[in-house]
């Protein structure tokens, strides 16, 4: 095999890779777990798996090393002159070891295979699960296209440590040292003098790959960072287009695959001088070979069949070898790899849950309390302080204050996404440090500015993939916020699949589908963080009627942009620089002439706000 391109043994045809990229460690970190632990943790479930593979292995090792000796033997005893059926029973002999050792090396193969998708599939899992629970912050620092890199490139890229590894490397040992006691035991100096060459091509091949190897690693960074690059100029070709860069955006892009090509050019010529060294090394290994046994011939200590045998056992070296420094760069080129997946493992996770939670009360709305509560995002500044205010079940809060004040903050820590750093929130009376996370989400519903819809059917994405809502009652939802003709018009109903991001529906309509969502989950408190871009006035106007029914009977914190909302809220909060800055009843604040609610009013509240 061309050692310029090593195998792939996986999907991708070159991983993205990036080991530049670290994950951001706080010093009171625990330390990832070895590498060594890791990959043994994943791959004890397979034991018996191993086991069998290693068997198989020594079967076909051991099949690969006597097949030349039928050859020898038939040769020989065609010279001396021996029977056709003597000479036919040796054929048969070799046609039925060479089918039993093609059929070993597909097992070989087949179990490998197994051992490391099982392997490398339940760490695919572990780290998806963990990355769904790490912190935004954690997320807000990463591009989706580095942790599609950590989770799926990095992953295959371990592949090979996880799995039969080990096993392989000590296959090719093995059968080196074999072909070299085989050899030796024709002839001792023929054994001594392969010896010296296999000592001898280790220590070239060594420095090369030395030089190959850091080379490869800087043309796959390079390489993830063009993808890197394309993914997010196509996630943005809207407003590239808008704003005229396309011409710019192909400026850039010709850098990087300028840098590209130079990496990659220099990677596959250090790659080709270790595929050179080997075809210059062995083809002086066969004149050995044939020097050797021309002479021992000559001299009469062996057979004709012998030199044949000495020639193919020579061949025989190159594959282990070639394999050896195949393996050699993999562990090298996982290093990167395995020092991050263990970091992102080791990245704890905020989301601490309770042993023994308490239960939210069942009512259908559910006060909440703030008391002092501050907050600062992590290795950031305070962003919340001293934030209190009372709102009994059923009332509906207005949240206002100028962008960056830390109203989606506040929801964030409602939804307990984030603990306060300082002061209790309780819902329904309960600190939410102590109710399971799992309760709090269900009966608190968050709607943002950014509806984020998955390319999944109409169904699973107001259901967020829950099963047990009868399609009846989906319906009536639908109905009941005015997408009752919407679904009647999609060609398969409910199975309709939606694009990724919402892609063929309208703001509105995403919007309309946000509401449905939180209707499903009939939750005790909802938070909607409204969008400041302006509607039509038809949809707004449904988004109104959504609004209002579902807030019905619940209790409601509407971050609000526009003065319709505004009407709609009970008590007014208004925050700035994270502080409360005015805080009361909605009536009380309007009928007074000093308030900053009335100001607000006053000059429109969007214009004052942005
Ligand atoms: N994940 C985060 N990590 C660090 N800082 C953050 C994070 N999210 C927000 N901030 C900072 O917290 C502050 C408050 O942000 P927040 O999103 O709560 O404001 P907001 O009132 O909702 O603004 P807007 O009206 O623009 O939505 C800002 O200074 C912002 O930079
Ligand atoms: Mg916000």
């Amino acid at each position: 095999m061309n050692p310029t391109t090593p195998a792939q043994p996986l999907t991708s045809p070159t991983p993205p890779h990036r080991t530049t990229s670290s994950s951001p460690r706080t010093p009171d970190q625990p330390t990832p777990p070895t590498a060594r632990r890791l990959i043994r943790q994943y791959l004890r479930p397979h034991h018996a798996r191993i086991t069998v593979l290693a068997v198989l292995l020594l079967g076909h090792i051991g099949l690969q090393l006597g097949i030349p000796q039928f050859i020898r033997a038939f040769i020989d005893r065609t010279v001396a002159g021996a029977p056709p059926s003597a000479l036919v029973g040796i054929a048969v002999a070799f046609l039925g070891a060479a089918v039993v050792n093609e059929l070993l090396s597909a097992a070989v193969t087949w179990m490998g295979q197994d051992v490391r998708w099982r392997a490398t599939n339940a760490l695919r899992a572990d780290l998806t699960r963990h990355a769904l629970r790490l912190d935004l912050t954690f997320h807000g620092a990463q591009t989706p296209g580095k942790m599609i890199e950590r989770l799926d490139g990095d992953v295959t890229e371990l592949s090979n440590l996880m799995s039969d590894y080990a096993l392989r490397a000590a296959g090719n040992v093995l059968t080196l040292v074999g072909v070299l006691v085989l050899l030796a035991r024709e002839d001792g100096w023929l054994g001594l003098a392969f010896l010296g060459f296999v000592l001898a091509v280790g220590a070239t091949f060594r420095p090369i790959a030395r030089v190959a190897v850091p080379a490869w690693t800087v043309s796959r960074e390079a390489n993830s960072e063009f993808i890197g690059f394309i993914e997010e100029r196509l996630h943005g070709t809207e407003d590239i287009r808008a704003a005229g860069a396309v011409g710019w955006t192909m400026a850039q892009l010709q850098h990087a695959t300028g840098r590209m090509m130079r990496v990659e050019r220099r990677a596959s010529l250090l790659g080709s001088s270790l595929w050179m060294a080997t075809v210059v090394l062995f083809t002086a290994a066969h004149a050995l070979a044939l020097g050797f046994g021309a002479r021992l011939y000559v001299g009469g200590a062996i057979t004709i069949g012998t030199v044949y045998l000495i020639f193919h056992y020579t061949e025989m070296l190159r594959h282990p070898f070639e394999m050896l420094v195949e393996q050699l760069q993999d562990l090298q080129r996982a290093a990167g790899s395995l020092k991050r997946v263990t970091e992102l493992l080791a990245t704890p996770s905020r989301e601490a849950d309770v042993d023994a939670p308490q239960r939210l009360p069942a009512t259908r709305a559910l006060g909440v309390r703030c008391e002092a509560v501050g907050f600062h995002y992590p290795d950031g500044a305070a962003v919340l302080q001293d934030v209190s205010f009372d709102l009994p079940p059923g009332r509906v809060l207005g949240l206002l204050g100028r962008t960056g004040s830390g109203k989606s903050t506040l929801a964030r820590l409602l939804m307990r996404l984030y603990d306060p750093t300082s002061g209790v929130i309780r819902l329904g009376e309960i600190d939410t440090r102590t109710a399971a996370l799992a309760a709090v989400r269900a009966r608190v519903a968050f709607v943002t500015q950014d509806v984020q819809l998955f390319s999944a059917t109409v169904r699973d994405n107001l259901t967020l993939f829950d099963h047990a809502i009868p399609d009846a009652r989906v319906a009536d939802v639908l109905a009941s916020l005015g997408l009752g003709a919407w679904l009647e018009a999609l060609p398969d109903g409910l199975d309709t699949e939606l694009q990724t991001g919402g892609g063929g529906l309208s703001a509105g309509e995403a919007q309309l589908l946000a509401f449905a969502r939180a209707f499903l989950k009939d939750p005790g408190l909802v938070i909607l963080d409204e969008a400041s871009a302006r509607l039509d006035p038809a949809t707004e106007q449904r988004i109104e009627v959504a609004v209002d029914r579902l807030l019905d009977g619940r209790t409601g914190i509407v971050i609000a942009h526009r003065l319709g909302t505004v009407h709609r809220a009970d008590d007014i909060l208004i925050l700035e620089d994270g502080r409360v800055c005015e805080y009361g009843d909605r009536a009380a604040l309007v009928a007074d002439p000093t308030s900053r609610f009335r100001a607000l009013l006053a000059t429109g509240l969007e214009e004052v706000l942005a």
